[in-house]
């Protein structure tokens, strides 16, 4: 059944107080609820329809009298109250019976690893007790948890503890009170045998708070890195946004079983144990990268999301796409802006850019789902943080702060819409950011046509805008968008031009900002087509456009290749001397993989290699910055650009570049790998982490080479690697190319780190990844390795989501990736909808590919949805794919 936005209505009642009581056991869990129940209006007739699902119902009572049968209606999705008393106030107890120990759809009250746990959003809470499961519904809740006490020992929920104490036949309770109202999907419990590392934090106003991490017993050394995220992030949300926390007690607890990352439960958030541990042997520098940002997105969410949360699931980017915003921000100061842009830009290309052009194409607030959980997408969270972004850029830092302040002012305590923040971003700075709005309602990347003209006689420099939103599911004709333009002009020196007039629609704007003349400004393009006209500019300037990527969109550009090559050397804007350089190897993939699909032989233009060679051996670059600026372009990026998508031909002319540059700069790449070791032991800060992802980089491009020497290389940095950051890439390095050394490789690293399963992940994403012509079947055998656990979703992510990693062996033209996938979603179906459903999408762009590929693919998504008994969450995906 599909819900849509447009139907969204006032709840008939709301809850005020919710008690809950939960006795964890093995067989069975009893949970009792006491809510205090009050009408929208007094007097109301309505009927009080509760959610519930897997739940079974042992009794309900309406102001203390058990209801009879007649009294309600009990389906498999809903309870009933057919005729609440027409008072003001009534109270509602429920009790339910539910199997946590047989939950493997890790939602709502579950066990991971014999710990008790959950996971309530999106609509998980339902399947604890009976409620009203809708983020509209804030209540103040408090629980009172029972359990054995040697299994259990640890009982946690939100808020504050406020009674502790032993009872009969060895079990204990605790009892948890939150001060603040919440929608339910923010409730959280968790008991288990744990242990806490333990801080505090100063707030600025002087609240000494209470931080613990909790982990079982064997991992506490491995939360050290996760508590000085959460300090940090703590810090920076007070200096950043004035915000602080509200509570003297946060917790954290990291569970192995997760659906997805982690989850921002008041003062008691839920985390993937990879999210939460590490330690320099065992994690990457990318893992402690994710683990700041994750930890800081999930305390961020406390303002951004729990005092202020959605008033329904169509508003989720209102949360998420300023949280994760709020997340890139902080990363950013804690390390390098520029590359953390150009990670981040990365990303959205590569996932959000292939969804928005498919059949999941969705806007930014959806109109309508089957399934909420399949709309927690890179559309809603990255496109959403872009859209965040926008208003920063058109409002400026200082604007920006006055309307997050605004925003606090108006809705602390409310569930509010994405127009409620829209509206406090243009109240709090009277500004008039008309259709910015669209936005949130249309789908679909909008392409954007820049052309330039120079006139030397009048000294006039002209840019001409054009925009189109393609067609999207559902929404075939779009308006023009709202398009920030941040651009600066480059004289022939290289050399910002300053800027201080342009003229639009007839009119002469200024630019300067107090009299003084800017180097960046931010054009407003609003219409399909629009021109803006710099006046007193003296010479032919190469332009910078969309500087920091200031808008989601798809640049088409009259710039010449010498125009970017320029642009790549002397932009003050290091995003765009990267983005210039992933534009010319992008035009030069393309060009290649026609040569490629017309049999004519490859040949690599010089040019291309200088200027990669110039980067490389400028040492004034950030070496972060280089690892990026040299490695080429994703195939499922240069796909995407493609007519009918060829997944050989790509991976063909992409393995082609990096083995001819690695030969061309042989020298160059082999001293880098040489001058970025060290000795030292591991730290995580930019320079480090820089200095290990370019030897990373540059020892990736020798080992393509296939040559004994650089395998001989790789070996030794394999061995002589005192972090996992330097030991892993070697691994990979070596793992690119067949043979013994490979197997004996990968061999000694399983043996070495099996029993850290978070290690062993890493080892089988590492060859379900493989571009290893016929991988399906090594990773079939995989399948039945003692390692793996088809119920644990980071194993499924890592094997069969790494699988679907490597285009060659996914899309194999005789079908056999697409038969193994089929298969496995609908095994996986049955155990974790979600995970399937995660899974599935990886056959949403069948069509792009050629007829056979078309046939073979459809063929499995059919399979699918003839299936008996399959999930919404599958349904919806599966279902789109096979319309669109
Ligand atoms: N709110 C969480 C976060 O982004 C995501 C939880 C989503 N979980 C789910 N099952 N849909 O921080
Ligand atoms: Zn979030």
């Amino acid at each position: 059944r599909e819900i849509f936005l447009k139907d969204y209505k006032l709840p008939d009642y709301y809850f005020h107080t919710v008690n809950l009581k939960f006795s964890l056991g093995e067989d069975k869990t009893i949970i009792c609820s006491e809510i205090t129940v009050f009408p929208r209006e007094e007097g109301t007739a309505s009927p009080l329809v509760l959610d519930g699902q897997d739940l079974k119902l042992l009794s309900i009572k309406v102001n203390g009298e058990e209801l009879k049968g007649e009294d309600f209606h009990l389906d498999s999705r809903h309870l009933t109250v057919l005729s609440p008393p027409r008072s003001n106030k009534f109270t509602l107890e429920i009790v339910t019976e539910i199997y946590p120990q047989n939950n493997t759809s890790l939602e709502g009250l579950y066990k991971s690893s014999g710990n008790f746990c959950t996971q309530c959003e999106a609509e998980g809470f339902r399947k604890i007790t009976f409620y009203q499961d809708r983020p509209d519904i804030m209540a103040i809740y408090t629980c009172r948890i029972e359990a054995d006490k040697t299994l259990y020992p640890v009982l946690l929920s939100n808020g504050n503890l406020i009674e502790k104490g032993d009872l009969e036949g060895g079990r204990h309770y605790a009892i948890w009170e939150d001060p603040f109202k919440k929608p339910c999907y923010l409730f959280a419990l968790v008991a288990g045998q744990l242990e806490s590392r333990d801080d505090t934090f100063i707030t600025r106003s002087g609240r000494k708070v209470s931080l613990r991490i909790w982990t079982p017993v064997q991992d506490l050394p491995k939360t050290v890195h996760a508590m000085y995220s959460l300090k940090a992030a703590m810090k920076w949300d007070e200096d950043v946004f004035g915000l602080e926390y509200d509570l003297d007690l946060f917790n954290i607890v990291a569970v192995p079983d997760f659906n997805m990352g982690a989850m921002e439960n008041k003062s008691l958030n839920i985390f993937n144990s990879k999210l939460v541990l590490a330690s320099p042997e065992t994690a990457t520098d990318a893992d402690y990268a994710a683990i700041l940002g994750v930890i800081g997105h999930e305390y961020f969410h406390n303002w951004t999301g729990n005092r202020v949360t959605c008033r329904d699931w169509f508003q989720l980017s209102l949360k998420e796409g300023l949280t994760v915003f709020r997340d890139q921000e902080f990363s950013s100061d804690m390390g390098s802006r520029t590359v953390k842009r150009i990670a981040d830009v990365s990303k959205l290309r590569t996932y959000q850019f292939p969804q928005d052009a498919g059949p999941m194409s969705h806007p930014v607030r959806p109109h309508s789902y089957i399934k909420m959980d399949n709309f927690y997408t890179v559309t809603v969270y990255e496109k959403g943080a872009e859209v965040v972004r926008m208003y920063k850029t058109l409002l400026g830092s200082h604007g920006f702060r006055k309307g997050m302040d605004l925003y606090f002012k108006r809705h602390d305590g409310q569930a509010v819409t994405c127009e409620d923040f829209f509206a406090a971003m243009c109240d709090a700075n009277g500004a008039n950011l008309s259709n910015f709005l669209l936005w949130y309602s249309q789908a679909g990347t909008p392409l954007f046509k820049v052309t330039s003209s120079y006139d030397a006689e009048s000294k006039a420099y002209s840019l001409k805008f054009s925009q189109e939103v393609p067609p999207t599911p559902g929404q075939p004709v779009k308006e023009p968008m709202f398009i920030p333009v941040a651009l600066g002009l480059l004289n022939s020196k290289g050399k910002d031009i300053p800027l201080s007039s342009v003229y639009h629609e007839g009119m002469l704007q200024s630019i300067e900002k107090n009299g003084e003349p800017v180097y960046t400004t931010v054009l407003q393009v609003k219409k399909k087509e629009e021109e803006f006209v710099f006046s007193d500019i003296s010479e032919r300037p190469i332009p910078s456009l969309l500087r920091g990527y200031s808008a989601p969109v798809r640049l088409e550009s009259d710039l010449t290749d010498s125009d970017l090559f320029f642009l790549l050397a002397h932009d003050s804007d290091e995003f765009n001397r990267w983005e210039a350089g992933q534009v010319l190897a992008r035009k030069l993939m393309l060009s290649l993989v026609a040569d490629y699909q017309q049999n004519k032989s490859l040949v690599l233009n010089p040019k291309f290699v200088h200027g990669i060679k110039s980067i490389l051996c400028d040492l004034s670059l950030d070496k972060e910055f280089i690892a990026k600026a040299i490695t080429l372009p994703g195939e499922g990026e240069i796909m995407d650009m493609m007519e009918v998508a060829d997944p050989d031909a790509v991976h063909a002319v992409r393995s082609f570049i990096r083995k001819q540059l690695a030969s061309e700069l042989k020298a160059e790449l082999l001293s880098t790998v040489q001058n970025n070791r060290s000795s030292e032991s591991y730290v995580f800060n930019h320079p480090n982490m820089a200095r290990r992802a370019l030897k990373n980089v540059a020892l990736a491009y020798l080992a393509s080479l296939e040559d004994t020497e650089f395998t001989e290389l790789a070996l030794h940095e394999y061995k002589s690697a005192t972090n996992l950051t330097e030991q892993f890439a070697a691994l990979a390095a070596i793992a690119q190319n067949p043979g013994k050394t490979r197997e004996e490789v990968l061999g000694d690293f399983y043996s070495k780190w099996q029993d850290d399963f978070l290690v062993v992940n890493k080892w089988f994403a590492l060859q379900a990844m493989s571009d290893i012509p016929g991988n399906v079947e090594n990773v079939g055998k995989l399948l039945k390795h003692p390692a793996f656990d088809m119920r644990n979703p980071n194993k499924v992510y890592s094997l069969i989501g790494g699988f679907c990693g490597s285009p060659v062996n996914f899309h194999a033209k005789d079908g056999s990736g697409y038969k193994f996938m089929g298969e496995i979603v609908v095994q996986l179906d049955k155990i974790n909808p979600r995970v399937a459903s995660r899974m599935v999408s990886a056959f949403s762009r069948w069509r792009r590919y050629d007829q056979t590929r078309q046939s073979l693919a459809k063929a499995q998504l059919e399979m699918i949805m003839s299936t008996n008994g399959l999930s919404e969450n599958v349904f919806e995906i599966a279902s789109k794919s096979l319309a669109a």
